[in-house]
């Protein structure tokens, strides 16, 4: 972490080049989030104008992706074009260069805007991309002609290298234009990973050539529950906050639901496309590829991996993890093949180093009751089924680690013991990634009482979601590093990231209501130095962005502009 005492703006520069960084506590309000670690304004008459003429600089090829961004962002939402060029120029221009000055701060970047132009130097190609994301809000929040640019001086970098957002687009299908979308809203919050969740009970995303069935049935459900989980409406249903959640148990479970077909897939060339996409926006894809459970949908395409093999499983209609429908992958060698297979795919196409494996709330009752798999774990010493579960995971694990690949998992991977070299992801509060971070394991803290962005943002809502209540102020408050956790061990705290589990999320006007502006808190908690975080200061803040958000069309409660 950088150690901060403000002296002058000059003093930070040469700070930054130094390897050491000073953090002014004062108020700053530029309207950028995430706050950036320092921002001065200058002289109010020295603002720079974009005009028809202005010049988008690109020192090098590696910064045109910036260019182009700004460019298409400037087009699209005040209709003016502006060009870009190779060939230096003195005046009405915004620079893009990268110099490598501020080598111990990856992905910094200075930005300076004065009347004569903009510059924006970047430690690398993100860094910049990162610059041009604070000049897009820096521009007006209204269709405008005159696009002014304060006077102003930033020098900015992350906190975290892991800055996540997940969606999951098994519960609910999203199709590419709005997954594009969702990155764009990645890209402007300076996220720099996406976790798609392309697998689970209800519904299988990813074309695997090996096995078409894994799309042409896996991919279909022939209803959704009507309501809320067990399928009654909200009746009787009273919101709670956590942790006294809803407690309702399978046996109580009468299941309604719409009888609508709901489903859809990306091919091979669409995800191809999207990753070429988001990669452009220095957001690396990690696809993630649910087991042994939340498996459904796959076993209804490919019964023969069950742990009952001729029975007729079904993708899944009903939300939330029931012994009567959630069954598992059956610890065979068939299996192991079958995931293997999927698992080569996967990579071949996703250039990320990481691959997310699932793990999570394997209910180990199908195990238990299979004779074929207590035979397997007797021949392999396994003494219980969550040394199963570590067994199942280290075996994949291994897979993944001989095509040089690193698997992410819930924190459910521990059970048992953990993989080797496996990244943990805490979701069960953050108990297990204290824990993995205590055994020097990486670590990405996403608490679901802090960072499920699918849980309820007001007491009352006025459309369905998960019986849970997940304030603005409550993500805001979060910080990733756990007191209990040594500075040697906060090490391995590598970043967060929220979730959005689409269970009642089944457009992508309610996917926007859910994640804005609570996006905007988890973008701060991962980016801005810590002394620098002040809600009320953030409120403020929002209240720009919020008028952005209705220049871009997006989707927000308006409760949020009462006060
Ligand atoms: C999870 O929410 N089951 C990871």
């Amino acid at each position: 972490m950088k150690k901060f005492a403000f002296i002058t703006l000059l003093t930070a520069i040469t700070y930054l080049a130094n390897g050491q960084i000073t953090v002014p506590t004062n108020k700053t309000f530029v309207d950028i989030i995430p706050n950036p670690a320092i921002a001065q304004f200058g002289n109010p008459k020295s603002a720079f104008t974009i005009n028809a003429n202005t010049l988008i600089y690109v020192q090098n090829d590696s910064l045109i992706n910036s260019a182009n961004f700004l460019k298409d962002y400037i087009q699209k939402n005040y209709n003016r074009t502006l060009q870009i060029s190779s060939t230096k120029r003195a005046q009405n221009t915004i620079n893009l260069i990268s110099q490598t000055t501020f080598q111990n701060f990856k992905d910094s970047y200075s930005l300076t805007a004065t009347e004569t132009g903009i510059t924006i130097n970047g430690n690398s190609a993100a860094g910049v991309f990162y610059g041009t994301q604070s000049i897009i809000q820096l521009l007006p929040t209204a269709k405008s002609s005159i696009l002014k640019i304060p006077a102003i001086t930033i020098i900015d970098y992350p906190r975290f290298d892991y800055r996540g957002m997940h969606l999951d687009v098994s519960r609910h299908f999203f199709d590419v234009a709005f997954v594009k979308k969702y990155i764009d809203y990645l890209a402007l919050h300076k996220m720099n990973y996406f976790h798609w969740h392309l697998t689970d009970d209800h519904g299988w995303r990813m074309e695997i050539k090996k096995y078409p069935k894994l799309t042409e049935i896996g991919a279909w459900r022939d209803g959704s529950i009507i309501g809320l989980w067990p399928g009654k409406g909200n009746e009787g249903i009273k919101y709670q906050v956590l942790p006294n959640e809803v407690k309702i148990t399978p046996s109580d479970a009468v299941i309604k639901t719409d009888g609508i077909k709901h489903g859809g897939f990306y091919t091979q060339e669409e995800i191809k496309d999207v990753i070429a996409y988001a990669a452009k926006r220095y957001i690396t894809i990690i696809p993630e590829i649910e087991m042994p459970a939340h498996s459904m949908a796959a076993l209804a395409a490919y019964p023969e991996f069950g742990t009952e093999p001729t029975k007729k499983y079904e993708v899944a209609q009903t939300w939330g993890m029931m012994n009567k429908y959630n069954n598992v992958f059956a610890p065979t060698e068939k299996t192991f093949k079958f995931l293997e297979d999927v698992l080569t795919e996967v990579m071949d196409l996703f250039p990320s180093q990481y691959i997310h494996i699932g793990g999570d709330e394997a209910s180990k009752v199908w195990w238990r009751q299979s004779l074929a798999t207590q035979q397997m774990m007797k021949a392999n010493n396994l003494k219980d089924e969550n040394a199963l579960q570590s067994y199942f995971i280290q075996r994949i694990e291994k897979f993944v680690n001989s095509k040089g690949k690193t698997i992410i998992g819930w924190d459910e991977i521990l059970d048992g013991g953990l993989a080797p070299n496996a990244i943990v992801m805490s979701w069960r509060g953050e108990k297990g990634g204290i824990a993995a971070a205590k055994e020097n394991h990486k670590v990405i803290m996403t608490p679901e009482t802090k960072l499920y962005l699918n849980h309820a943002q007001f007491v009352k809502e006025d459309s369905l979601t998960a019986a849970k209540l997940l304030t603005l102020e409550t993500v805001y408050n979060y910080d990733p590093i756990p007191t209990e956790l040594t500075p040697a061990q906060s090490k391995f705290v590598w970043g967060a990231q929220g979730n959005l589990w689409s269970e009642y999320i089944a457009n992508p006007a309610k996917a926007e209501y859910m994640i804005f502006p609570r996006l905007d808190a988890l973008s701060e908690i991962l980016w801005t130095p810590k002394e620098k975080r002040n809600y009320p200061d953030f409120q403020k803040r929002l209240k720009t962005q919020l008028k952005r958000y209705d220049l871009m069309g997006i989707t927000y409660s308006r409760r949020y502009l009462e006060n």
